[in-house]
């Protein structure tokens, strides 16, 4: 089984992730998880953290000359914003004195519910770790993940499509590489011009009056295998996991795959995706793919596609009120250094959560202990498959 932890605070010295259940034999190019973090890194409105940060992977075990060894790997991450934190996050108690208490929660934060639950009387002890920092760590797994997918022919690309009331009008059905061409090219990885310009404005003027922005992004995955994930149990459906990896993302607040919501307010002769057969290419086809791509729980062989709304970062440089914790007094909200708006950033971010969750599910299928293996089950199904 493929899983995964990590650990570090946003301040602290570093990140550190350990993926477990990786067979051997993979090749992978530490240059390409350098490029993954470096994406998630760039994007119009963030804020001054990304200036510090220059994110790199240190590989320490499971990786030998280029290839998985079977072991776990794990990654580290260095927090180059460390050096302006090592006495405010030191593990020695006689460095305390340096702190100065957070106290103001801010409204939309884990600050309050955080600081009530775990009995603390600092709530750096809180956002420290509730920070999306630690998404590098995600997106460094998922970087993983994608190199796992690649020998299968299986790719995905996060992308936006709404910030704040501007919404992008994609090019209808273009290939992921060109979508990718599109949108790499974007500072806010939108494949539509003029929404790109909207969307620049609006963010500068939150920047101006102290407000932030939300947004919606979109995942696809192309050259999935009919069958990942199970209609048998309610644990294995691979819509229902990625929904749980999508909202565990900091400031998501809800996911939809295919037409989404909007399924609920068409009739099912315009929903459903008509099936058909294809006789020369020996596999069923659909007609549409409203469902996003699963059915039942199980990828249908169409192409994935699934949205996350962000909501607008709490931190306001305007900050709305609140309430000292210390005082019980009427108070504003603290203010942390922080971005404008990370949407551009949330699409690299879901688009490597979406990437483990595939990579485990089909690891699931057609599991091994090296590539050969995974190879020869993979290959094996496929052929199943055609016979059908
Ligand atoms: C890429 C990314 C960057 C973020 N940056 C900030 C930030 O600079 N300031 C902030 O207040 N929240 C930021 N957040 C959101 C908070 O981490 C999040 O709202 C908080 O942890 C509370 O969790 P919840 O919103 O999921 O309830 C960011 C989220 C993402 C995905």
């Amino acid at each position: 089984m493929l899983r995964f932890l990590t650990a570090g605070e946003s301040h602290g010295p570093e990140l550190v992730a350990i993926i477990e259940g990786v067979p051997a034999g993979f090749e992978i190019d530490l240059a390409q998880i350098n490029h993954q973090l470096a994406r998630r890194q760039k994007g119009y409105g963030r804020g001054g953290r990304m200036l510090i940060e220059r994110d790199e992977v240190r590989p320490v075990s499971g990786i030998r000359f280029g290839r998985t060894m079977g072991s776990p790997i794990t990654f580290v991450i260095q927090n180059r914003d460390f050096a302006n934190w090592e006495k405010r996050m030191s593990a020695d108690p006689k460095d305390r004195t340096e702190a100065k208490l957070v106290t103001r929660p801010r409204p939309g934060h884990a600050d309050l519910a955080g600081a009530l639950k775990y009995n603390l009387d600092d709530m750096r002890d809180v956002l420290e770790r509730a920070s999306a920092r630690e998404t590098t760590a995600r997106v460094a797994v998922g970087a993983l993940a994608k190199q796992l997918l690649t020998p299968f022919g299986i790719e995905s690309l996060g992308y936006v499509i709404q910030i704040g009331a501007n919404r992008a009008e994609l090019p209808v059905s273009i290939p992921l590489a060109e979508l990718s061409e599109l949108t790499e090219k974007s500072q806010v990885r939108v494949a539509d011009a003029a929404a790109e310009r909207a969307i620049i404005a609006e963010i500068d003027e939150c920047k101006q009056s102290g407000d932030t922005l939300g947004g919606i992004v979109e995942v696809s995955v192309a050259g999935l295998p009919v069958g990942l994930g199970s209609h048998v149990q309610w644990d294995r459906k691979l819509d229902g996991r990625l929904a749980h990896a999508l909202l565990s993302l900091q400031a998501a607040k809800g996911v939809e795959f295919g037409m989404g919501f909007a399924a609920g307010t068409v009739r099912g002769s315009q929903l459903h995706d008509e099936i058909g057969y294809d006789a020369a290419g020996l596999r069923f086809t659909r007609h549409s793919n409203n469902s996003g791509g699963t059915e039942g729980g199980m990828t249908t062989g169409e192409p994935l596609r699934v949205r996350v709304a962000f909501k607008p970062l709490s931190t306001l440089m305007r900050p709305l009120r609140s309430v000292d914790i210390r005082t019980k007094s009427e108070a504003v909200g603290t203010i942390e250094r922080s971005d404008v708006c990370a949407v551009p950033a949330a699409a690299v971010i879901a688009e490597a959560v979406v990437a483990f969750e595939i990579a485990t599910a089909f690891l699931e299928k057609f599991g091994g202990d090296s590539l050969a293996e995974v190879s020869r089950n993979y290959q094996g199904y496929l052929e199943q498959v055609r016979r059908y």
